[in-house]
């Protein structure tokens, strides 16, 4: 009796082990010794004199998380437990996790063997009871993996060259005054689509006198380069494209009455934008405060 019930244990043993995967039974104790990913650091660096040493990860305020002196194991510790985990099929000290190992090149082989080591790491001496990943660089392994760099490249040994100073760049190609529109073109001042009501109404740039945001449209005031496109396709017609009757001049000089004029053809593109008259109010934008602050200055 008691040897028949040793004999189903067998059985129920064996046919658990024939169940798992197959690269996980093929990997023998070489395959395991030649693949299993380096741990990457060395056990006892820093001591505190209270049992904590560096690991190999920083933590979030720049220095190495502590993690036991006695971590990582050494090499050949973590393949014999290593080993151990990948024949069972699961960490032995925590048979509820299983363990593969696969042998192949693949990129989900690597994590899985990195996670193979990672388990038989934490699970060391116990469930539960080992070394913290910490102690390793097997995350730093993984997230090399995983973005396609593995291995790291190795660390620049100078830094490039500053960017040329902006005014020693070659001056940009003439485009029919494009480049002074982008360059001059007064500021919008404000974003789109900001504290929407619902209804397709935001808040614009422009207080009421109660202190509350005047409404605009949600899509107003227009991106930036939707914004430079209208003025650039104005100023070179020399009216509102959408309204031809409206004239669109745009001087370049410093002058104050130049800034203004500016601003003018800056709110007669915005709201012709998409027609006549179809646009943006001027209080999408902060454009009338701009000109308000010119007008004192003359
Ligand atoms: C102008 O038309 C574009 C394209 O249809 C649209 O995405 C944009 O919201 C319109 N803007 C305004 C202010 O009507």
């Amino acid at each position: 009796m008691k040897l028949s019930v040793q004999l189903v244990f067998a059985a129920v043993l064996y046919t658990s082990v024939r169940s798992r995967p197959l690269s996980a039974r093929d990997a023998s104790d070489e395959d395991i010794a030649r693949l299993a990913p380096d741990l990457g650091f060395a056990a006892g660096v820093n001591p505190t004199g209270t049992g904590d040493c560096d690991g190999a990860v920083n933590g979030p305020d720049g220095r190495p998380i502590k993690v036991p002196c006695s971590c990582p194991p050494s090499r050949d510790v973590f393949l014999q437990h290593l080993q151990g985990d990948v024949h069972a099929g699961h960490a032995v000290n925590h048979p509820d996790i299983p363990v593969n190992f696969p042998t192949d090149d693949s990129r989900d082989a690597q994590l899985a063997r990195i996670d193979a080591a990672k388990i038989s790491l934490q699970n060391l001496f116990g469930s539960g009871v080992g070394c913290p990943v910490a102690a390793t660089t097997l995350l730093a392994q993984e997230a090399a993996v995983r973005s396609g760099n593995a291995p790291p490249p190795p660390p620049v040994a100078a830094p490039p060259p500053p960017p040329p100073e902006a005014n020693t760049a070659p001056p940009p190609p003439a485009d029919n005054g494009g480049d002074d529109i982008a360059r001059l073109a007064p500021p919008l001042g404000h974003a789109a689509g900001i504290n929407p009501t619902g209804t397709g109404d935001c808040d614009g740039a422009v207080l009421r006198d109660d202190g509350t945001a005047v409404k605009v449209p949600c899509n107003c005031p227009p991106s930036q380069d939707v914004y430079i496109n209208a003025l650039r396709a104005n100023v070179q017609a020399g009216h509102a494209v959408n309204q031809p009757s409206v004239p669109v001049s745009f001087p370049t000089d410093d002058s104050i009455n130049s800034q203004i004029t500016r601003i003018q053809a800056a709110l007669i593109s915005l709201q012709n934008l998409n027609g006549s008259g179809v646009g943006c109010p001027a209080a999408s934008t902060t454009l009338l405060a701009q000109q308000k602050a010119l007008q004192q200055q003359q």
